[in-house]
């Protein structure tokens, strides 16, 4: 085996210009069949007063090549990869085509938020019912005309099993299973059997929200979806309420907001209105506490519900409800900056 000078002449003069030759370097000085294994293991013929000096000796040497085997792996990247390539690796990449999210789904996550700012938790429920989470528990009675607002998608008949109407039927199953206080938000996709047309689809997705405890009253009813509307269209967003019916509240009403987009003067948008319709709401009957077990007597509560391909319609303008089925990417990259 050569000296040690002879080694580190060598080491400082090496030189790769292949993998092979830089592998071959790699298991000469570094891997664990190194010539220091060999050169450690001389040490037990060193005599004792030269130790110390052969085993620092061992270690510069050893640092050296580690130094060197740096150097030549960074050498060998630049001269191979880059180079001799041929072409300019430097240059950026073309860009890919980056997605952004669905209108719907940014609406619904908006929804969310401004409620989950005011302890609103979230629920979900299936979307295929039974007959008494969809309607029964809600107050429509079997027959009755009611029911004919919602033109049903049906599974299966006698027991009545259908893709759910409306998100109110997971009110009753959080109810069902959850003692007051309750104030939660129920998003979700709803299905009726309607002719598809620019103002009616057959799937589509509402956010039910309902507050039960003691002492709910209408007042919270107003100032809750009051502070929705100015968050979610603005902070000069009137609301009116309008009386309306629903069989699951009692009184009940319907919800408009001041039309964002002609300031209530009046536009096609709101029909010349200056009014526009966002929700449904009311005061949860008594007749559906008592289906869910809760007493009437100690707890009240308010529920809304609303569409929320409606709210994006109008927070965008958007005038056909077909564009949010149809993955059109010239509609949906409009919806990058959300
Ligand atoms: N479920 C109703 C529908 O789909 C909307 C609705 C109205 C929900 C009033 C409510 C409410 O919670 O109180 O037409």
């Amino acid at each position: 085996m050569n000296s040690i000078e002879d080694i580190k002449k060598e080491l400082l003069a090496a030189n790769c210009k292949t993998q092979e030759e830089f592998e071959a370097f790699r298991v000469k000085y570094i891997s664990r069949k190194s010539i220091f294994a060999e050169l450690f293991s001389r040490m037990m013929n060193v005599p004792d007063s030269e130790k110390k000096a052969y085993g620092q000796n061992i270690n510069e040497l050893k640092n050296l090549a580690h130094d060197k085997f740096k150097a030549l792996a960074a050498n060998l990247d630049s001269e191979s990869e880059v180079s001799k390539a041929p072409y300019d690796l430097t240059l950026p990449s073309s860009k890919g085509k980056i997605g952004s999210q669905h209108p719907i789904t940014i609406v619904r996550n908006r929804i969310i938020e401004i409620f989950e700012k005011i302890g609103f938790n979230i629920s979900h429920g299936p979307e295929i019912e039974d007959d008494w989470h969809n309607f029964t528990a809600l107050n429509f009675p079997p027959n009755h005309p009611a029911r004919e607002m919602q033109d049903t998608f049906f599974i299966k008949k006698d027991p009545d099993i259908a893709l759910r109407t409306h998100t109110s039927s997971v009110q009753i199953r959080v109810m069902e299973n959850t003692k007051p206080p309750i104030r939660t938000l129920c998003p979700g996709r709803v299905f009726r059997n309607e002719a598809i047309s620019a103002r009616a689809h057959c799937i589509f997705h509402q956010v039910e929200g309902f507050y039960v405890n003691k002492n709910v009253s209408f007042v919270d009813l107003k100032q809750t979806l009051f502070h929705f509307a100015k968050e979610m269209f603005g902070k000069d967003t009137k609301v009116r309420y309008r009386p309306s019916y629903f069989p699951f509240t009692e009184p009940s009403a319907e919800i408009d907001i001041s039309c964002n987009i002609c300031k209530g003067d009046g536009c096609n948008i709101c029909k010349y209105t200056g009014w526009l319709e966002i929700a449904g709401s009311g005061m949860i009957d008594p007749n559906v506490f008592e289906n869910c077990k809760i007493d009437p007597d100690k707890y009240t509560g308010f529920a809304f519900g609303m569409g929320i391909e409606r709210i994006a319609m109008l927070k965008w303008e958007i005038n056909d409800l077909r564009l949010f089925t149809e993955n059109d990417i010239r509609f949906l990259d409009q919806f990058k900056s959300f």
